[in-house]
Formats: C-alpha cells, sequence, structure tokens
C-alpha cells in the first residue's frame, strides 16, 4: 500500500498528539454532561476508536451510516439518506458527531438539523480533517484535527474505492492509482 502514495500529509505521531490533545478538551469541555459520541460509518471509524480512549469522562457511542443521494465515493451531492439510524434516544444527550473529513460539509448541513430535530442537549462535529477552501457551507467543525489541502487523502479511515483505509497515517495517492 505504501507504494501507492505520493506523500504523507499527517504522520501517525502527529495522529496520535492530536486525538490526545482533543480527547483531553473533549473530556474537560463535557464533564457533568450526557457525552454521546456518534460516528459516521465507515471512514470515522478508526478516530472514532482512538478517540473514545482519549477521553476520560463517561461517554456512551452510536453509530450511523448514512449515504448523500446521487453521490459516488469521491463527490458529496444532493440529500443524505440514513441507511442505518443511530439506536441512542437523543433527549437530553450532548452528541458530539465524530468525522474523518468535512470537505465540502453538504452531508453536515442535513445531517446536523435532522439530529438538532431529536431534542438533544446540543449538537456538535468533531473531525480529524478538514478541506476549509471545498467548503460550500456554512458549517465548521467545533473540534478539529488538521486542515489540509484540496487533494484527495487516504488512509486513518479514508478510502479510495474502499482501500487504504487501514493506513495508519493520511497521505495524497499517487495519480496514477485513479488512472490504473
Ligand atoms: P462532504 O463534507 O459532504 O463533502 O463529504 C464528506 C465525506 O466525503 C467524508 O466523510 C468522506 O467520506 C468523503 N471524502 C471527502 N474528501 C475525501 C478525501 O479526500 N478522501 C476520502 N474521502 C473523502
Ligand atoms: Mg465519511
Amino acid at each position: 500500500m505504501d507504494q501507492d502514495i505520493d506523500h504523507i500529509l499527517v504522520s501517525e505521531q502527529e495522529l496520535k498528539a492530536k486525538v490526545a490533545e482533543l480527547g483531553a478538551t473533549i473530556s474537560r469541555d463535557y464533564a457533568g454532561k450526557q457525552l454521546l459520541l456518534v460516528s459516521i460509518l465507515k471512514g470515522s471509524v478508526v478516530f472514532m476508536a482512538d478517540l473514545m480512549r482519549a477521553v476520560t469522562i463517561p461517554c456512551a457511542i452510536d453509530f450511523m451510516v448514512v449515504s448523500s443521494y446521487g453521490g459516488s465515493n469521491t463527490m458529496s451531492t444532493g440529500l443524505v439518506k440514513i441507511i442505518k439510524d443511530l439506536d441512542a434516544d437523543l433527549s437530553g444527550k450532548d452528541v458530539l458527531i465524530v468525522e474523518d473529513i468535512l470537505d465540502t460539509g453538504i452531508t453536515l448541513s442535513h445531517l446536523m438539523p435532522m439530529l438538532k430535530m431529536r431534542n438533544p442537549n446540543s449538537v456538535r462535529l468533531c473531525t480529524i480533517l478538514s478541506k476549509p477552501t471545498r467548503r460550500q457551507t456554512e458549517i465548521e467543525p467545533d473540534y478539529l484535527g488538521f486542515e489540509v489541502p484540496d487533494e484527495f487523502v487516504v488512509g486513518y479511515g479514508l478510502d479510495y474505492d474502499e482501500k487504504y483505509r487501514n493506513l495508519p497515517y493520511v497521505g495524497v495517492l499517487k495519480s496514477q492509482v485513479y488512472a490504473d
């Protein structure tokens, strides 16, 4: 897999340090609250597994699968469809959405209002990566790991055609991989 990567954007060590920092901040901010970490599958599964262990206060976890109507893997278009909904009742909960990357923001601009209608105490967003230059909505992360340039990135949960999710770092794919 490493040979398909053009260059590394965020190393394993940088990810580890940042996740520890995010976990400490979240633990402080949500002390005494009913924290529910909501992972949007599948891209955020690696970040979720690391982040939840960096959180030192009691918390619950839940998972959601959404898809964009008419969207492919590399593009988000239109509305979101809930493929797998949450198990948890959100009333009174402090929901923290855990995402892999905030790109256009279209997915979350539809999802966050849907969750807010379920009577939670709060709904906020924690994302390990963000591509600010790609934004088409007003959604911004409440907790952010790293800003990345407008390049297609893989690793640390992010895929190209379902591959490279298990790379321990975030890197840019060689363009020849798309051409194949
Ligand atoms: P958006 O913010 O609605 O445009 O969609 C974000 C979703 O698109 C993310 O959760 C990823 O699944 C996917 N995505 C966006 N950019 C990349 C990338 O560079 N690599 C892999 N997946 C990406
Ligand atoms: Mg995703």
